[in-house]
This record gives C-alpha cells, structure tokens and sequence, in this order.
C-alpha cells in the first residue's frame, strides 16, 4: 500500500510530465512547426492529467481513506467510518467497511457492558471473591474480600496466594482445588475484633480445551447462621434439662409408689401430690413452648381485632387479683376509660398475665403491684410497676432471653418456666409495639409497654 505513499499526487503529475516531455523530444524530430507541437503536446498533457485525476478520485482516494478507516479500527477506534462517493464494486466495499466498523462498535459496547454488570456483580455479592490463576497469582479481589481480611487491592494483585493470605486452610481449599480439579469446601474463623465464620469454596475454571486456567474462591459469611446453630444447642439442651427435671422426679416417687405396699396412706398422698405439681409444671412447660414455637412461625397469623381496653382488664383482673390475695400482695388497677385498640386479644391478654405474675411472684408479702393503662400518642401504654425483689443490672438485657432466671430456684417455686418474658416480647414485637424494663434491687420493677393503636 505503500505506493499510495504522501504526496502521490505529485509523482503522478511529474510522470505525467515526463511523458509529455519525452514525446516532445521524439516529436521535435519529425515536426517543424514548434506552435503545433506545443498545441498536441498541451492537449496530451490535459488527456492525461484528466485520466489521472479520474482514477485517483476513484481508485486511489477511497482506497487511501478505507485504509485509514482501517488503521482507525485496529487502534480499537470502533466509531471510525468513512464516506466517499462511490459506485460499483468500490462503493459496496465501503459500505462493507462501514458495516464492519459498526458491528465491532456494538460488540465493544456489548463486552463494556457486560464487563461493568460483571464488575458490579463481583463487587455487590455479600461474599468474598478471588480469583487466582494457574500459577497461583492473584487476579482479582473483591471489595468484600478485603473488608473481610484488611489491607488494600495493591497488597493482593499480582502476588502468590500463599506470600498474601495466611490462613492455612484457605491455603489448602486452593491446593485441594487445584490438585483435585473440582469444588473443594471448608469453613474457617476470622477474628477481626469480633470472631466471624466463613464458608469457603474453592472452583476450578476451566479454558475452552478444558485445561485448568485457574481458581475462583468464594468466602461466605455464616456468622449468623453458626449463633442461630449455637442457640439452636443451647434450646435443645436447655429443654431437655427442664422437662428432666420433673420427669426424674414423677418417675422416683411413682417408682417408689409401686414397690411400696401403700400401708402409710399419708406418704402415698404425699407422694401423689409431689407428682401431681411435676406434672403440672410439665404441662406449663409444654404449654409455653408450643405458644414459643407458634409466635415463631413465618405464619404466625395473630387475629386482629378492636380490642376494649376495659372489657380485657374484666378479664383478666379478677384471676390475677386472686393469685394476688394468695401471696399476700395488694393489686391496683388504674385505666382510662374508653380505650380501644386493634390487637391480637389472646396475645395482649397473654401479656398482662405474664408481666402481672411475674410481679406478684418477685414480690413479698406486702408489696403492692399496680398497672395503669393509657393513651400516649398513637401508642396504648401499659405500664406493671412491683416494688419487689428487682432485678439485678446486669441481668436487665437477659432476662428476655429464653429460660434466662436471675435466681433459678425461686422462679421454679413459683412454677416459672423462664419462658414468660420471651413470650411477651414475641407478642409486642409481632404487634409492631415497644417493651421496656426498669429495675432497682429491692425497690421494685416497671415494665412499660407500648402497643400501636392502629
Ligand atoms: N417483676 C420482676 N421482678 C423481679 N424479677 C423479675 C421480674 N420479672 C421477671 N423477673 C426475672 O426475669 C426472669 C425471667 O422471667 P420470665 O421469663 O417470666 O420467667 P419465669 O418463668 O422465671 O418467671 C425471672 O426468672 C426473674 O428472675
Ligand atoms: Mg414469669
């Protein structure tokens, strides 16, 4: 292509011009009249610039552009286009060329896009990603990766796995990876401050030839999921222990029962009635878990209805007023009239029964439990004062906490299943209410409860 080289232009009008010259030399041979000679040489040399000019224009110039255009494309300029006017077979290898450069232009556009939605995606997925290659260098890390293990993406690109991470089992998913060509799985501990578990999972990629080109390795935060499982353990095991506990006893005393000939009529009644509160207590037991397990499920479908604050205290009152006289302790009720709200009854009712025995169970002889009732702003606000034995400070934020006592032994004489509480925040949580404790040992407790009136 080189022949179309600067100025063409020019070669070809001085070639032009030596023709004409040479056949002015030959022609002065055989002509005399020198006017003549200069008219058919002037003419030839008009003939021939015309036919130069002609093929330039449509040979030479849309060939040279076309070049360009080219030169433009395989620079990665895809917006280059040329325009000439054309006919023929010259002018479809233009639009040919237009054509071209307009597909690689949408298949640039196409790969842009699809690599930013795939950066993005690296960079928005909640998990940890690198990629390493073959050799074991890094290729990439992202955003997550990092916040997971500190430092910046410089300390990890371009470096050995094993020079930058120093977690020996991440060491060993990616050998495992790369040595066993398939999904290799693990999980590790991360402790930044705060302990974190991970699930790692180490992916072989593989080229079009199916060779091993490198490894992906993907961390997956199980934090929540390892403390949903711790506290799965801790429920489990704690209901076994509870429900052991009165089992173990039922089943001594009827033992007992059985080998004895039942002369001593007054033990056997004793005995009968110690299994009798056993299986009360296993009763409340079960009867709170499965009001637990109920709140708990995804359904869990509360009836909703207006509730009239004054025909719910009516009845509720009158049981809670008699365990009170049984335990010596004055109940005061104060509510503002006409109060009515949307809510689950049972739930609500369910609530006033566990606070206002709790009250009267962590109380001694004596203590007046109050509850009054009323209206603050779009909330119904209950509040259940004691002044009992309090609860400790540091206990304040557990005893939520299901089967959570400050003091084991009084709460099971009181035929507490340390499941009360948690039921009732379960009950205001699902009403979209607010639950909040006060406590001073020895001077009393106030629960404050907020539900919406709507
Ligand atoms: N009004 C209160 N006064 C003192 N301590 C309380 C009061 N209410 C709850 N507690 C403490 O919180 C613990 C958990 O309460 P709860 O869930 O109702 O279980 P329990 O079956 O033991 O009553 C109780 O064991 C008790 O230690
Ligand atoms: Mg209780």
């Amino acid at each position: 292509m080189r022949i179309f080289s600067s100025k063409p232009i020019m070669m070809y009008a001085m070639g032009i011009l030596l023709i004409v010259i040479s056949t002015g030399i030959v022609f002065s041979q055989f002509m005399s009249n020198y006017i003549i000679l200069l008219l058919v040489l002037l003419t030839e040399y008009i003939i021939l610039m015309m036919i130069l000019h002609y093929v330039f224009d449509k040979y030479v110039k849309p060939i040279r552009k076309a070049t360009d255009t080219l030169d433009e494309l395989v620079r990665g300029n895809f917006r280059a286009r040329m325009y000439h006017p054309a006919t023929g077979s010259m002018a479809s290898l233009l639009m040919k060329i237009n054509a071209l450069a307009r597909s690689l232009s949408d298949l640039s556009i196409n790969e842009k896009m699809q690599a930013e939605q795939l950066s993005t995606v690296i960079e928005n997925i909640q998990s940890g990603l690198v990629l390493i290659d073959e050799k074991g260098y890094i290729h990439l890390v992202n955003q997550n990766f990092i916040s997971i293990f500190g430092k910046t993406e410089r300390d990890y690109l371009g470096y050995l796995y094993y020079d930058v991470l120093d977690n020996e089992k991440i060491h060993k998913t990616i050998q495992l990876t790369f040595l066993y060509e398939e999904n290799v799985k693990d999980s590790i501990m991360v402790e930044n401050g705060v302990k974190q578990y991970f699930e790692v999972v180490g992916a072989p990629i593989f080229d079009d030839r199916n060779m091993l080109k490198g490894a992906v390795l993907v961390l997956y935060d199980i934090t929540e999921l390892k403390k949903l499982e711790a506290m799965r353990k801790d429920f489990v095991a704690n209901v076994s222990h509870e429900l052991k506990t009165p089992i173990t006893s039922i089943r001594g005393f009827s033992e007992t029962l059985l080998d004895d000939d039942l002369h001593d009529k007054e033990t056997a009644r004793h005995f009968l009635g110690i299994i009798n509160e056993e299986s009360k207590r296993l009763q409340t037991l079960i009867e709170d878990l499965l009001a637990l397990s109920k709140l708990e499920k995804e359904d869990s479908r509360l009836v909703f209805t207006s509730i009239n604050m004054s025909q719910l205290l009516e009845e509720v009152i009158p049981m809670m007023n008699q365990q009170a006289t049984q335990s010596g302790i004055k109940l005061k009720v104060e509510a503002e009239r006409d109060l009515t709200f949307v809510a689950d009854m049972n739930g609500v009712k369910q609530v006033l029964i566990n606070l206002l025995a709790n009250a009267i169970n962590y109380s001694h002889k004596e203590d007046e439990v109050s509850l009054t009732v009323g209206k603050q702003n779009d909330f119904i606000h209950i509040t259940i004062t004691d002044t009992g034995i309090g609860i400790p400070n540091e206990a304040l934020s557990r005893i939520f906490e299901r089967f959570y006592r400050v003091d084991k032994a009084r709460s099971r004489n009181t035929g507490g299943t340390g499941l009360g509480l948690a039921i009732v925040k379960h009950i205001v949580e699902l009403h979209k209410g607010k639950i909040h404790v006060e406590s001073e040992l020895e001077i009393g407790t106030t629960f404050h409860i907020y539900f919406p009136i709507q």
